[in-house]
């Protein structure tokens, strides 16, 4: 199936990759082109603009940064939604909040076309092998259209409404992750003075209720970064997350309700952002917290 993907970034690239290996003809685009040309040596078609992108493919698949992303490469000069796209199927992945799916569904609809969204659990290990968990918002007939690709790029894939449901259910899904790595620093915090091997209380802790599955995926990499080793390429940076955390308290708000935790933790997000991780691994904001209280 000839497939077009924008956003090749950590996960687009990964995705993109996943569904060329299954045999599809994928082609890309991607605002900054040098982050496309890897992609480009594996056999991937690249596309000058969203527009050419959106003409020569059957799915296009997003997943980008944020809604202002979104907004840009859907609507903006060249867009995916510039050109003729009727019968053409989007598939929009990026986390962001639901009213930003259900406003480009209703977008994508007046152009003929479909739209469902998936945002996704798991990182770029499980988006190159196919074991993603996707989350997925839309009408039925559009998911049934989507789900052999769907399958493709996930292990399991949960229809939980129509659109704008699968953006909630992600962004719920994230917020215990993301107060779990401040709360993982807080907990090493108390265990500091053990002197015990960060790799045995990873460990440890894995084996316990205090351990989240997460654990068991990125234990090794928090392990050598609690060590001050290498902890291997970077799977989320903390930007990122920050704008998860921003867009939980938000929805919240617009829903009357708070987040009181969360919004403690997108503080501590932010303190590590300002003293310049901003760009680096999850992985620093335990390591940040435990070395914190070393200084304390
Ligand atoms: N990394 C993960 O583990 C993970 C897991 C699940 C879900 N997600 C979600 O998946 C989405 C992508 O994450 P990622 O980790 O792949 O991020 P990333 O590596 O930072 O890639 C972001 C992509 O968005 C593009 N982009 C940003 N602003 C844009 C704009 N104004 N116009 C056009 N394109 C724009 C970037 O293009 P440039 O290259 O030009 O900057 C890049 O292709 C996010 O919504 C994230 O929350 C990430």
């Amino acid at each position: 199936m000839k497939i077009g993907l924008a956003g090749t970034g950590r996960m687009g690239s990964a995705i993109a990759r996943r569904l060329m290996a299954v045999g599809h003809d994928v082609t890309v685009w991607n605002r900054t082109a040098e982050k496309a040309r890897a992609l480009a040596a594996e056999g991937a078609k690249v596309a000058a603009t969203p527009a050419e992108l959106a003409g020569s493919s059957e799915f296009v698949i997003t997943i980008l940064t944020d809604a202002k992303a979104i907004d840009s490469a859907y609507r903006g000069r060249d867009g995916l939604l510039s050109g003729d796209v009727a019968g053409k199927l989007f598939i929009e992945m990026s986390t962001v909040r639901p009213e930003t799916e259900r406003a480009l569904a209703t977008d994508v609809g007046k152009k003929g076309a479909a739209m469902i969204e998936c945002p996704v659990g798991g990182t770029i290990g499980p988006a190159k092998d196919g074991k993603l968990f996707g989350f997925v918002g839309g009408n039925a007939a559009d998911v049934v259209r989507a789900k052999p690709v769907l399958d493709q790029m996930c292990r399991r894939v949960e229809h939980v409404g129509p659109i704008g449901a699968g953006a909630s259910m992600k962004l719920a899904i994230n917020l215990p992750l993301l107060v779990f790595w401040q709360a993982f620093g807080e907990a090493l915090a108390l265990c500091r003075p053990l002197g015990l091997d960060p790799a045995r209380l990873v460990d440890i802790f894995a084996d316990t209720s205090g351990g989240p599955n997460v654990l068991k995926g990125r234990g090794p990499a928090l392990a050598a970064a609690l060590q001050g080793k290498d902890a291997g390429p970077i799977t989320v940076d903390i930007d990122a997350m920050r704008k998860d955390l921003r867009t939980m308290v938000e929805e919240a708000k617009s829903l009357g309700t708070e987040l009181p935790v969360t919004s403690r933790a997108l503080d501590c997000y932010d303190e590590a952002a300002a003293s310049g991780l901003g760009k680096g691994d999850i992985t620093a904001i335990p390591v940040r917290w435990m070395k914190r209280v070393g200084k304390n």
